[in-house]
């Protein structure tokens, strides 16, 4: 359990149901807007969990897919961004001359999304689409997402890939942290 304080309660924002049903109509709408082989580059370690559900979903829309992983961080172990967005892991696939989505936990100043965004183009990528599980409210973006699942309000919020200093990630819902 880490540094020894002790966990805390999460009150539910979107359960899982929620989440699977929301990334079941978003494939619905990829598939027929985007075309197929496409490589989904999830974005460490948050974006994991949504891509994998969305790669799933897409495959049920008949759409083949490769998940690929792209480890970024600007958080550290606070609850706000340091605003400088680090690579810590390069991309896990060759994407040279195919079309990627970048898919993440969720959007906020837009830093991360722009950081990949500009990184999958240095790597040949030919056409970037965008898509977070949760929006939350910014008031001066750099990127914004092609494809949103929820509207989050302007709180920190973790689970369902989303941490706190490491913790909360493999919760199955999005929640918010209790005192
Ligand atoms: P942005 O770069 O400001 O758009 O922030 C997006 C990144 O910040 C995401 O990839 C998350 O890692 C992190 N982040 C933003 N808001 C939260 C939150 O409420 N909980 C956990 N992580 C967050
Ligand atoms: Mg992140």
């Amino acid at each position: 359990m880490g540094s020894g304080s002790t966990q805390r309660a999460v009150k539910p924002l979107f359960s899982q149901q929620e989440i699977e049903e929301k990334t079941h109509a978003l494939a619905a709408k990829i598939a027929s807007e985007e075309p197929s082989p496409l490589i989904i580059v999830a974005i460490k370690k948050g974006g994991v969990p949504f891509a994998e559900l969305l790669a799933s979903a897409l495959t049920v829309q008949g759409l083949t897919v490769e998940v690929a992983t792209l480890g970024l961080s600007s958080y550290g172990k606070g609850t706000t961004s340091s605003g400088n967005v680090s690579l810590t892991q390069d991309l896990s696939t060759e994407i040279r001359g195919v079309q990627v989505i970048l898919v993440d936990d969720i959007l906020e100043t837009g830093k991360t999304l722009s950081f990949a965004w500009d990184h999958v183009l240095t790597k040949g990528a030919t056409d970037v689409k965008t898509c977070v599980l949760l929006d939350k409210p910014h008031k001066s973006r750099t990127r914004e997402a092609d494809y949103v699942g929820f509207a989050c309000p302007d709180l920190f919020v973790v689970g369902f890939g989303l941490d706190l200093a490491g913790r909360y990630r493999d919760l199955p819902f999005v929640g918010v942290l209790e005192d």
